[in-house]
């Protein structure tokens, strides 16, 4: 692989199972995880603590530019984020902040001043990258793009289960609208549009369980990376 550490991108809309499939892929392969759709949700939450209007373009991208972020895996294998220091693995995940996110995720300059950091995360051994433009702007050159959809009422069942277990209370109708809301925007914006790349594998999720998934992306992670049959099974 000529001495550059080898990427698997992972891309698609919220609620398909990225996170869960990323987080597993990491582990199973040994290799780093990049969590982009964080890095926007920490823009944003670190501008509006700033009391910054999230479409003044060039304050929220000076923010991105310097946003003091930690990323450490806990002993409980969970990962940890920081903002200035504090620590804010919950709140970033919200529906709001998720809103936030995709509001300061349009703006040109934002995403060009948070794509060196995210470059930044392919080292030896590998990097598994979740979310948008993965495949198409950050790693063009991944050696496996995947690209995951699913329906709509579906994801938003899945984000409520999930919301519901961390205590978080949002209604089923809501979400799905909100899930609906976040998508046109992130399909139609003109900065790296949510959009599989040329060369990506899409699978719909929509009837598959997290494990079907999993060896779906084995299976390709497999054959394109050249993995002996017998890697750590
Ligand atoms: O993946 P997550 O839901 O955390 O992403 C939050 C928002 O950040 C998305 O709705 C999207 O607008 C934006 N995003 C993006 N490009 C990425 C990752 C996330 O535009 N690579």
């Amino acid at each position: 692989m000529n001495g550059i550490a080898p990427v698997i991108t992972v891309d698609g809309p919220s609620g398909v199972g990225k996170g869960t499939l990323c987080q597993w892929l990491a582990t199973r392969l040994g290799w780093r995880l990049l969590d982009s759709g964080a890095l926007y949700r920490l823009t944003a939450l670190a501008a509006q603590r700033r009391c910054l209007p999230l479409d003044d373009e060039s304050s929220v991208a000076a923010v991105a530019a310097e946003l003091a972020v930690e990323f450490s895996a806990g002993t409980d294998g969970v990962l940890h984020i920081t903002l200035d220091g504090e620590e804010v693995s919950t709140t970033i995940r919200s529906e709001t902040a998720g809103n936030a996110a995709s509001q300061v995720a349009a703006l040109p300059q934002v995403r060009a001043a948070l794509l060196q950091r995210q470059r930044d995360f392919r080292q030896r051994p590998g990097l598994i990258a979740d979310g948008r433009d993965m495949g198409t702007v950050v790693f063009p050159d991944a050696q496996l793009k995947l690209f995951l959809i699913a329906d709509t009422g579906e994801r938003a069942r899945r984000r409520h289960k999930q919301l519901s277990e961390n205590d978080m209370d949002v209604s089923l109708a809501a979400l799905e609208r909100e899930i609906a809301e976040r998508d046109a925007r992130d399909v139609q914006r003109a900065a790296a549009p949510l959009t599989p790349a040329a060369d990506a594998t899409v699978l719909d999720t929509t009837a598959k369980s997290i494990a079907q998934v999993c060896e779906w992306a084995w299976r390709q992670a497999r054959q394109r990376l050249q993995i002996p049959t017998n890697h750590r099974d």
